[in-house]
């Protein structure tokens, strides 16, 4: 199988005002692979995530999904929208909407999906995600694992050719989290082309297959996860890993 990259990121840099929040990031996504981001609060992580999907403008270098350089706008940049998904740490579900109806609303207002036909698939989809049996609450009444899991529903009905996640369970309880990573360890079991921002280091050693360890806007060490974590070839790398995984 010759592998396919599906993002690309070439000498991608940006600034927030004078700070150079991603300098020179190179970073190539095949399909079906799993890449998992970790790095110290405030080392870019999430502007790298958001500039995938466009939520934020690149100062230099080029973007590339599927063999596309980012559009700026208009119906191309809405297309690649529904291509990129994204899993925020905050849920961000409609409120007043139905857990059922979260999960419609892309499918037929975007994708132009029938309703019945968007319904179906949405169900599936809960089904998938191990909670059928909520469709039709709304997500107050839903405990914040599986509003996580509906919003990992909600992406995927948009039938999305790459996942990005960005610290999905760091806003969850504890005994919330291993449920919502169960579900993207099958989505990545699945073949799912998944870019997760996690400190979940179980997860990155169960389902990654190669994790990216960025400090100061920078990819400092690139490797699979059994070669990062037992033989950290930077003292950045080396730093980081002692303080989370001695708490
Ligand atoms: N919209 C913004 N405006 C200005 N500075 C920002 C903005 N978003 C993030 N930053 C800064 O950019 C740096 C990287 O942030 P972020 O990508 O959120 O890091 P991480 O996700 O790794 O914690 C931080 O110093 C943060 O304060
Ligand atoms: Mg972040």
């Amino acid at each position: 199988m010759t592998a396919t990259p599906l993002v690309v990121l070439e000498n991608v840099n940006k600034h927030f005002g004078e700070l150079h929040v991603l300098r020179d990031i190179n970073l190539s996504v095949n399909a079906g692979e799993v890449v998992v981001i970790i790095g110290p609060s405030g080392s870019g992580k999430s502007t790298l995530c958001r500039t995938i999907n466009r939520l934020e403008t690149i100062d230099s270098g080029r973007i590339l999904v599927n063999g596309q350089p980012l559009p700026a706008e208009g119906r191309a940049l809405a297309r690649l929208r529904s291509d990129v998904g994204m899993v925020f740490q905050s849920f961000n579900l409609f409120s007043h909407m139905t857990v059922l109806e979260n999960i419609t609303l892309g499918p037929t207002k975007v994708l132009k999906i029938p309703r019945a036909q968007a319904t179906l698939r949405g169900l599936e989809l809960l089904e998938r995600v191990r909670i059928a049996d909520q469709a039709h609450k709304y997500p107050a009444q839903l405990s914040g694992g599986q509003q996580q899991r509906v919003a990992i529903a909600r992406a995927l009905a948009m039938n999305p050719k790459v996942l990005l996640f960005d610290e999905p369970t760091s806003a969850l309880d504890p005994e919330m989290v291993q449920e919502v990573l169960d579900v993207m360890t099958d989505l990545a079991r699945e073949g799912m082309t998944m870019i997760v921002v996690t400190h979940e280091m179980g997860f990155a050693r169960r389902a990654a297959d190669r994790v990216v360890f960025m400090a100061d806007g920078q990819i400092v060490e690139e490797n699979t996860p059994n070669e990062f974590f037992t033989n950290p070839r930077t003292d950045r790398a080396r730093d980081f890993l002692s303080k989370i995984l001695t708490h």
